[in-house]
């Protein structure tokens, strides 16, 4: 199950995503909003990123105007790694190396086609460990206030 949010200035992108998830038998939960009225990113970022930290879905597509402000907000709750993708190698490196768990965009700097491509890769691209995962390990201990560096 894959978390949807948007606000305003993603909502472009994200009916185009629903319509590509919907060819592809994806499941989705579609948290808002569902027009383009101005609202408030940060709710938006909360409810995918709460939605995918508490298990109920295994990952996140959030969608503004830029993708930057919905990221920061998502990236505030613990356990999430959100990342604002605007080309290929990113959407797949994201997920590959820094095991994004939600995956960012902005309606007003990325096309619908590119947008469901960056989508399509990242739903499609595999997790790698190894040094990755140590690197994950540093992250969740900035997160965690344990951090510290070996010299
Ligand atoms: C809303 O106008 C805009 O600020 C928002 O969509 C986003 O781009 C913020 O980062």
């Amino acid at each position: 199950m894959i978390a949807l949010g948007c606000d305003h200035g993603g909502f472009n992108l994200i009916t185009a995503i629903k319509k590509y998830l919907d060819e592809k038998g994806i499941e989705y939960k579609d948290f808002g909003t569902y027009s383009t009225d101005s609202v408030d990113y940060p709710v938006y970022a909360y409810k995918v990123a709460t939605a995918v930290t508490s298990g109920e879905c295994e990952c996140g597509i959030l969608c503004c105007g830029t993708g930057i402000g919905i990221s920061m907000a998502a990236n505030k709750v613990k356990g999430i790694r959100a990342a604002v993708v605007n080309n290929e190698f990113g959407a797949e490196m994201t997920r590959r190396h820094n095991h994004a768990n939600i995956l960012c965009m902005g309606g007003r700097v990325t096309t619908e086609e590119d947008a469901v491509k960056y989508a399509d890769i990242f739903l499609n691209t595999p997790e790698e460990g190894g040094r990755h995962d140590n690197r994950l390990a540093m992250l969740e201990a900035i997160e965690n206030g344990t951090f510290s560096i070996e010299e």
